[in-house]
């Protein structure tokens, strides 16, 4: 039996924590498509929403809680029984790490510890840890981030995702436990919580708000296609060797101004709304990802072009509007009591 074949979608069960939030429910509505059993794990802190979910119900569980309760994670491991976990909960925004940042360190670090050490004791066959390429720090004009690139992280939310990326190492380097690490680029796409700026600037413009822009909007994100992450998951998840790290990213670099031009003039609004604020401390000027690994290795390619990319996520977020206004005023926040827990 292949590793391919071990991991084929049909009767596999995954664990997936974090799926409640924007990567993990794009994953969870991709991994049902292709016939995977998903049991979401998920705290619903102000990130998750079960709204992302709506509609997903066929091969799929959902279980409240967190991932820093090993009793928790222990009970809901027993009870779904799942042979991979694929672990996208965190604390994900670099601001707020800024502003408080304990949680932080307490989510992704020991949240993941906790979560790792129930894996192990269950016998999890596979582990695909969502790390991110923040780890790296930033780079200057020129150069890619690969694999082996030093992890110098700059924020506290960098710093708590590199501190778990090593704990997981030290999982697979002691115990041989079979974990595979991803380091990803930002994304973009439905169902990204309005604070990053994508969607932030989209609502923003809609709104004919002024768009804040940090510093001199020169730093550089490489941006992907949410969905293309959730193929690179899967990637990994049925050929991704047990211990190994891959960067994914989708070669697709932009000045953060020019992000913010391109909505501009795709929505039809006037660059005048751009306005420049302080910067964020520390802000890292430059990400941009070397994924030849990934691509080379387990032949994984993004599929959707940013000029493409971009234009659904606009449409998206303009024919979403009930969803967005729903985070703005909190009622968010009660649809998982309103909607979902009577028929648990
Ligand atoms: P998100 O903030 O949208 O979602 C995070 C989810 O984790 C939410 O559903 C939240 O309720 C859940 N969660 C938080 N704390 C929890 C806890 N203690 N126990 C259980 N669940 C908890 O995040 P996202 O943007 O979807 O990112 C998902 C993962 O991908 C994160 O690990 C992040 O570091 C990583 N990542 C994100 C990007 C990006 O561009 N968004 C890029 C690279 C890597
Ligand atoms: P963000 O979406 O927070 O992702 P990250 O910091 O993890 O890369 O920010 C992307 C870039 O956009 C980053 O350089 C900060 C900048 N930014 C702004 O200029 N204005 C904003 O309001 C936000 C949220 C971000």
């Amino acid at each position: 039996m292949t590793t391919n074949d071990k991991f084929a979608p049909e009767g596999t069960r995954l664990f997936v924590t974090g799926g409640a939030g924007f990567i993990g429910s794009n994953f969870v509505r991709l991994a049902i498509e292709n016939g995977f059993n998903v049991t979401v794990f998920d705290a619903l802190t102000y990130a998750g929403n079960m709204e992302n979910l709506a509609g997903v119900e066929e091969r799929f569980r959902f279980v409240r809680g967190d991932i820093r309760d090993a009793e928790a994670v222990r009970n809901a491991l027993r009870e779904s029984e799942p042979r991979a976990v694929i672990h996208f909960a965190a604390e994900s925004h670099v601001d707020r790490s800024i502003l408080g940042p304990k949680i932080f360190t307490e989510t992704n670090v020991l949240g993941t510890h906790v979560l790792i050490e129930e894996c192990r004791q269950a016998g999890i066959e596979k582990f695909i840890h969502i790390s991110t390429d923040e780890v790296y720090g930033s780079l200057g004009s020129t150069g890619l981030f690969t694999e082996e690139s030093p992890l110098d992280p700059t924020s506290p939310y960098a710093a708590s995702k590199a501190a778990s990326d090593l704990v997981v190492q030290s999982y697979a380097k002691t115990y041989g436990f079979p974990a595979v690490i991803l380091r990803c680029s930002n994304n973009y796409g439905p169902f990204q919580f309005p604070e990053k700026l994508i969607p932030l600037m989209i609502i923003k413009a809609s709104n004919d708000e002024k768009l804040p822009v940090y510093g001199d909007g020169q730093n550089i994100r490489d941006w992907i296609y949410v969905m293309d992450y959730g193929t690179a998951i899967l990637r990994a998840l049925e050929r991704g060797t047990p211990g190994e790290v891959y960067n994914v990213g989708s070669s697709n670099e932009w000045k953060n101004i020019d992000i913010v031009r391109l909505i501009l003039e795709e929505m039809d609004k006037p660059l005048s709304l751009i306005t420049y604020v302080k910067d964020r401390p520390a802000h890292d000027r430059r990400y941009a990802i070397d994924s030849s690994k990934i691509r080379r290795d387990l032949g994984w390619e993004p599929e959707t072009t940013f000029e493409k990319g971009i234009r659904q996520t606009i449409d998206w977020y303009m024919t979403h509007r009930q969803w967005w206004n729903n985070i703005m005023t909190g009622e968010y926040l009660e649809y998982y009591e309103k909607n979902y827990k009577p028929k648990l």
